[in-house]
């Protein structure tokens, strides 16, 4: 491997010029939409995922199918390429560590190993003094059959791997809590007081390498069985609220030294209260609708941050409701075998953007795409996804 000068740290080392090769560790659609912004742009793409077939990958101007920690693989992107970021925040930190030796890497290691453990990422934002719902650690059976109560009713989430909220079960006794953890594997895990909640919003903040923040609006997001489903943005809350969700996150991201493009989840806690539920180090299904709602999309973002360019403005022009297409759609009532879904029906809307990812297998619970809905006002938009959800068999 040829060996590169290291820039200094918070240096604003020389901009990547287009026509660079940014290497991107995951495969998945987060890594598609960084695909097709950072090519706009003229730089070029090289995917590193383990599957044969993925959604950047398919989209890649070059793609090594292989472990993470494949030394081989790595050894080639260090060769190719002149920086390198991640779509997909449990890649293994050394991964980026190796690859930081010798390019540009945002997010850095450090902040994405913090946000792939629940009681890394827990502890680092509740002891820099940000509000977060009381929570355990759970590690050992022991600690289980101990939890206090006053986390009761809650919820026991994976420390690792979780997503989309799988990895989570929710307890309402201490019995609940040992069965939990031995359906986890009795693997460490965190126990979280249920939250009763108001709302929930989300920050995307970006931060440069000088450490300047850009932040897009507030979105305010809508789950079902702890997957994400409608983002709707601006959020509708009140102006402090807002700013009190915008400063938590940039607060966050400096906290962490962070650069490049990070996502804030926040519960609203009766009486108003924000709690922040968890970080994402990387793109956010919730910051989709920056493609067509923004000035610069969070995609774009991220590619400018790792090319070390100025940050484009987070300016939304367009009131936006994104509806995510989940793989159920394809499976109308109790139907087994997936049909595909009438498009057209969606494309009739002249202001829904649909995106899907080119995943070929539909399976329920899985993300398959999103449609943004733009409109003259954010009720326009609302409509307009309402009767998309109607069209596609999504419950309203
Ligand atoms: N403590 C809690 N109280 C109430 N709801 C919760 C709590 N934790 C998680 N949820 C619900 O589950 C969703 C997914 O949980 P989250 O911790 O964000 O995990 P994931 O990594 O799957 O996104 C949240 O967006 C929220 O709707
Ligand atoms: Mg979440």
């Amino acid at each position: 491997m040829k060996p590169r000068p290291l820039a200094a740290p918070h240096a604003r080392a020389e901009a990547l010029a287009p026509g660079a090769w940014l290497g991107l560790l995951g495969g998945g659609q987060l890594g598609r939409m960084f695909c097709m912004a950072a090519q706009v742009l003229g730089y070029r793409v090289v995917v590193l995922d383990p599957a044969d077939e993925s959604p950047a990958g398919s989209v890649a101007n070059r793609r090594i199918v292989a472990d993470y920690l494949d030394p081989k693989a790595l050894a080639t992107l260090a060769d190719v390429c002149q920086g390198a970021t991640t779509e997909f925040e449990n890649v293994p930190s050394a991964a980026l560590e190796f690859l930081g030796r010798t390019m540009r890497v945002t997010p850095a290691a450090a902040s994405v190993a913090i946000a792939q453990d629940r009681i890394s990422e827990k502890t680092f934002i509740a002891g820099h003094g940000f509000p977060v719902a009381p929570f355990a650690v759970l590690r050992t059976r022991a600690d289980a059959r101990r939890a206090d109560p006053m986390l009761l009713p809650g919820v026991v989430k994976s420390a690792r791997l979780g997503y989309d909220g799988k990895g989570q079960i929710r307890v309402a006794t201490r019995d609940d809590v040992g069965r939990a953890f031995t359906a986890m594997g009795g693997s460490a895990c965190v126990l979280e007081r249920l939250v009763d909640l108001q709302g929930e919003l989300s920050v995307i903040v970006a931060r440069d390498e000088g450490g300047d923040l850009a932040a897009w609006p507030v979105a305010e997001n809508l789950h079902r069985n702890g997957i994400l489903d409608t983002s709707i943005v601006p959020a509708r809350v009140g102006p402090a609220l807002g700013l009190r969700a915008h400063t938590i996150a940039a607060a966050l991201a400096t906290a962490l030294d962070y650069r490049g493009v990070l996502c804030v989840e926040l519960f609203i806690a009766p009486g108003g209260e924000l709690l922040v539920n968890e970080i994402a180090p990387r793109p956010h299904n919730s910051g989709h609708y920056t493609i067509d709602a923004c000035v610069t999309s969070q995609f774009e973002q991220q590619a400018r941050v790792l090319a070390g360019m100025p940050m484009g403005d987070t300016l939304q022009h367009t009131p936006a409701v994104m509806v995510n297409v989940l793989g159920d759609v394809w499976f109308p009532g109790d139907a087994t075998a997936p049909r595909e879904p009438t498009w057209s029906r969606v494309l009739a809307h002249p202001r829904a953007k649909l995106h899907l990812y080119g995943k070929r297998e539909p399976r329920r619970g899985r993300k398959m795409g999103h449609v943004t809905c733009l409109g003259g006002t954010l009720d326009d938009a609302l409509g307009t996804a309402a009767a998309i959800k109607r069209e596609l068999g999504i419950p309203a």
